[in-house]
């Protein structure tokens, strides 16, 4: 018995993912930290947003969660068992019910195969049989607003946005229980963007399913997201249901992202500008990793590397929750 609650699908304990590098021609390498200790859970049917600026570990950390690459200390358990391995028997028979939406739907693709055949490829891996397989590539085509005379196309023939329906009703063919969708929409038009999240959060809705939506884009993460994780530098800072991190932040990083979204009628006017450099895994600073940019800092910071300690109806990781911090207008 691992002592999951029954409504927690995914969780994370204790994940760290590093990466070595071959630096030069006399063979120097470097290892990365790119995840560094996550203690994460899903619940069935959420949608979890996974925010933080780019190499902040977003990806590193949604690859684990489905197992695509095995964490190098720590474990996913998944409703309560540890995640297969990858590649093996195992996990491949897990592989029907998580599946993976990437930013750039024209790579996720095969341009040789028509839309109808990309469709219906999970399908007949899992054993589908062929006339059913068709019926299920109509209704999942339907589904996600493609029409029918587009089952021939091939990917090159589609918009963008049309290439990430075909995805997305790829990832949907094998009935999924949890999807993640890493930058589903940031490779796409603005004005196509809200169609597609919107679709992806009536598929939420209606199946239950449960999703990790990772994004630069918090205006996009409030809208669709039920909880939020703010990571930096391969760490979660705060996390907790989205309206309450959103409206009222407690870590001075959430305080600056969510101060650089502009507000309807108040333009940028209460933004924090972050100094420093941004944050860079191959030059991890000690203490708490925020704190070169961090405009709440206090000697202390440069020491002591904070806890996730719950504060407030979330988690945070700061010293200073308590203390006075520099005001959000
Ligand atoms: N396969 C890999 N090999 C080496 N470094 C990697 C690899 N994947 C990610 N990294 C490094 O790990 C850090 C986090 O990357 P990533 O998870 O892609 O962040 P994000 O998705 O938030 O931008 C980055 O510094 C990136 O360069
Ligand atoms: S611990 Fe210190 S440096 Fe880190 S976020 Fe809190 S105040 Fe800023
Ligand atoms: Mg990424």
């Amino acid at each position: 018995m691992s002592g999951t609650a029954p409504q927690i699908l995914l969780q994370a304990e204790g994940l760290v993912q590093q990466y070595t590098t071959a630096r030069s021609l006399f063979g120097k390498s470097s290892t990365v930290r790119a995840v560094d200790g996550i203690d994460l859970a899903v619940r069935k049917g959420e949608i979890l947003g996974i925010v933080g600026e780019s190499g902040s570990g977003k990806s590193t950390l949604g690859r684990m969660l489905l197992g695509l690459e095995a964490p190098h200390e720590g474990r996913v358990l998944w409703q309560g068992r540890p995640m297969p391995a990858p590649r093996t028997p195992e996990w491949r028979a897990s592989r029907a019910e998580m599946q993976m939406i990437f930013q750039d739907p024209l790579a996720a693709l095969d341009r040789r195969m028509t839309i109808s055949d990309q469709i219906a490829e999970p399908l007949q891996i899992h054993g589908t049989p062929p006339d059913q397989a068709r019926a299920r590539v109509a209704e999942l085509m339907a589904r996600v607003g493609l029409r029918p005379d587009q089952a021939g196309r091939y990917p090159h023939e589609l918009s963008g946005g049309q290439r990430q329906r075909v995805v997305i009703a790829r990832a949907l063919a094998t009935n999924p229980r949890f999807l993640v969708c890493d930058e589903p929409v940031s490779a796409l038009d603005v004005s196509i963007q809200a169609q597609v999240v919107n679709l992806l959060r009536e598929l939420q809705a209606d199946q239950g399913l449960a999703m990790v939506f990772i994004s630069h884009d918090l205006k996009v993460v409030r809208n669709i997201c039920d909880r939020v994780a703010v990571m930096y530098l391969g760490r979660i800072v705060e996390e907790g249901p989205a309206e309450r991190v959103f409206s009222d932040p407690r870590h001075p990083y959430t305080r600056a992202l969510v101060s650089s979204v502009p507000r309807a009628g108040q333009g940028l006017s209460g933004r924090i500008l972050l100094t420093g450099e941004p944050p860079n895994p191959a030059q991890r600073p000690s203490g708490c990793p925020f704190h070169p940019r961090c405009p709440a800092a206090i000697p202390a910071c440069a020491r002591i590397q904070p806890e996730l300690e719950r504060h407030n109806g979330r988690r945070a990781a700061c010293l200073r929750l308590d203390g006075a911090l520099p005001d959000v207008a």
